[in-house]
């Protein structure tokens, strides 16, 4: 959450700055700030709302400084509002910060800076640590360095932050912990970013810093130390990511080019591991670890949101080809309650993004007491990929929109051929339906292709519900999941309230909702619970509810009962969500594009939640 970006070199830095902004906007855009130093006086433009807002206000005023630093935000202190709006300035107004994160203990500082004269424009935290660097700097007469060093280790709480000041207008300050930060490395240039996405135009050649690490950039040169300042040796890295990967290419949202690059990235996440002909299926990931699995009393996946639907369905998958009993967690539940973990335990994460605040919390804790953590990650260098033990990446490409879904079909795939890999070497699936499976997953690609060609019905039933006051998802079985993530796309995007249920759960409740004013989205898919949905398709209708069934293509029974049809091609129950959650996605997606939603910036929400 928020997206912070950098800039030293010789080029101007006010359009690296804005090009970086707009690239990071899908981490917060509650409002947009840069500073530069300009003939070494900090000059200053922020404003609340959008970047495309943060433009408007800068005009052509074209800033000449080859130093900066930008901010796209996502409140945590204080309303979205231009005061609060980063950059924020030291109380003499020689420093300025841009910060993402949260520092816990900023109200005691804050008394005590008031106690000693200093006020404050903002009611953000990042405006108190700021000030308290200047005081550190000023009341023991430290070097910038220093005094950013010292208060490093007073605050409490996550941040990755970067200062410009005044007095050293040629020296660029970076530090992290909690928050991602990367630095890239051109000629004589530096850019910093939270993610690689505002770099990758300008060098492939990465620094990702770690928790506690601080660089100091200045004269082409670079040095990273420690909180305690001893001098670190930092790896760089190659990345690979196209530009393309992170453009709209021709579609008029992210979400949706991220909806149809599905065939693709699901075909990506199997490239090299899978090979259904030779029945192959290598996974580096869970090579050093893999008896462990192999010998796990039990699997507790961690994750959030999406990332936590796909857990789900990777329990249903794991107890049935592994029988190795499964628990799906909240992170966020799971690291406040004390939970029971043994040593050797495995533990599972589960995230996109790489950087959920709740899921590292989660797998600190884990590792604290022993556990063995394994983490599926999509974004390549990000925390939880490097605090794992062992992992396996999604290699889905970035994305981009808020809502999640191609790494929702990426992680399935990963934890499915997991699952089958385990199931395998335990001798807990024969070798007939191993090989089914393999040769049933690799053709997902094609079959998810198939369920996107039904975009334009889907789209004219979404014209028909857009709306609606409330949506009900019902599943069964794998499907269940399924109607949750349905129900999370369709809320998060268009704003209409929207309830996932188990179908059979239904009459234990919310039963009592359904009128004719009711959508229904009931994914009634051909599998081992089909005639029980069935049943419940007949529930709904019977009280007048409007039912949009997702159906095995060629069923001729649910077509009779149900308001509307979309039909997907069969598959393997297994692996159904896979294909299910795709008229799905589509539905929020048109639903919300027809209501005027912005779907890939939906309000209040953020990609990459890196607060608690
Ligand atoms: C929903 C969505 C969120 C994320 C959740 C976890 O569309 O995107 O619910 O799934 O915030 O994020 P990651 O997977 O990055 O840990």
């Amino acid at each position: 959450m928020c997206g912070i970006v950098g800039y030293l070199g010789s080029q101007p830095a006010h359009p690296i700055l804005i090009g970086g902004l707009k690239r990071l906007e899908y981490r917060g855009y509650d409002s947009a700030g840069i500073a530069v130093l300009e003939d070494g006086q900090l000059c200053i433009e922020k404003k609340k709302g959008k970047v495309a807002d943060l433009e408007a206000l800068i005009g052509d005023n074209q800033y000449s400084s080859t130093i900066g630093i930008g901010h796209t935000r996502w409140a945590t202190h204080g309303e979205p509002n231009d005061l609060n709006a980063h950059p924020h300035l030291s109380n003499n107004g020689s420093l300025a910060i841009i910060h993402n994160g949260i520092i816990e203990n900023y109200g005691a500082l804050k008394e005590d800076l008031n106690q000693k004269g200093y006020a404050f424009k903002s009611d953000t935290d990042t405006e108190v640590f700021i000030s308290f660097i200047e005081y550190i700097k000023e009341s023991e007469g430290l070097s910038l360095e220093d005094a950013v060093r010292i208060a490093l280790t007073k605050v409490v709480g996550a941040y990755a932050i970067a200062i410009l000041s005044s007095d050293e207008p040629d020296k660029l300050i970076v530090a992290r912990k909690g928050s991602p930060l990367v630095i890239g490395l051109g000629k004589d240039e530096f850019f910093v970013a939270s993610d690689a996405s505002p770099i990758i135009e300008y060098t492939n050649e990465v620094i990702y810093l770690e928790d506690e690490e601080i660089a100091i950039m200045q004269n082409g040169e670079y040095r990273v130390i420690n909180t305690s300042d001893d001098s670190q040796n930092p790896q760089i890295q190659t990345i690979d990511i196209e530009l393309e990967a992170i453009e709209k290419g021709g579609y008029e949202h992210f979400m949706l080019k991220e909806i149809f690059e599905q065939p693709k990235s699901i075909a990506d996440c199997m490239r090299g591991r899978l090979k259904a002909s030779t029945g192959q299926l290598v996974l580096g990931g869970i090579r050093e670890y893999k008896q462990a699995l192999i010998n796990a009393e039990k699997i507790t996946f961690v994750a959030c949101g999406t990332s936590w639907h796909a857990g789900l369905v990777a329990e249903y998958i794991f107890e049935d080809l592994c029988r190795i009993p499964v628990e799906v967690e909240y992170a966020s539940e799971f690291r406040y309650r004390n939970p029971i973990i043994k040593e050797g335990d495995i533990i599972v994460a589960i995230s996109q993004s790489g950087e959920t605040a709740d899921t590292l919390a989660a797998i600190e804790l884990a590792k604290d007491r022993g556990a063995i953590v394994f983490g599926i990650v999509n974004t390549v260098g990000s925390s939880i990929s490097r605090v794992t033990h062992e992992g396996a990446y999604l290699h889905a490409g970035p994305e981009i929109g808020v809502a999640s879904t191609k790494a929702f079909t990426a992680q399935i795939t990963v934890l499915t051929m997991i699952a089958l890999r385990i199931a395998h070497l335990k001798g807990t699936i024969t070798e007939r339906r191993y090989n089914e499976l393999l040769v049933e997953l690799e053709g997902v690609p094609d079959k998810v292709q198939q369920a996107l060609d039904f975009n334009d019905k889907v789209e004219t039933i979404a014209d028909l519900f857009q709306d609606a006051k409330n949506f009900l998802y019902l599943g069964r079985g794998y499907n269940f999941p399924v109607a949750l993530e349905g129900a999370l796309k369709l809320k998060e995007i268009s704003y209409i309230h929207a309830e996932g249920y188990p179908a059979a759960e239904m009459k234990h409740g919310p039963i009592a909702l359904i009128d004719e004013n009711m959508p229904v989205v009931v994914i009634a898919t051909r599998d081992s619970s089909y005639d029980k949905v069935v049943s419940n398709i007949q529930e709904v209708k019977a009280r007048k509810g409007v039912v949009i069934a997702i159906v095995t293509e060629g069923d001729v029974l649910i077509p009779k009962m149900a308001d509307f049809t979309i039909e997907v091609p069969s598959t393997h129950e297994a692996l159904m969500p896979l294909i299910s959650v795709i008229p799905l996605q589509l539905l929020s997606y048109h639903i919300a594009v027809m209501r005027g939603a912005n779907v890939d910036q939906p309000r209040n929400l953020a990609k990459s939640v890196t607060v608690e």
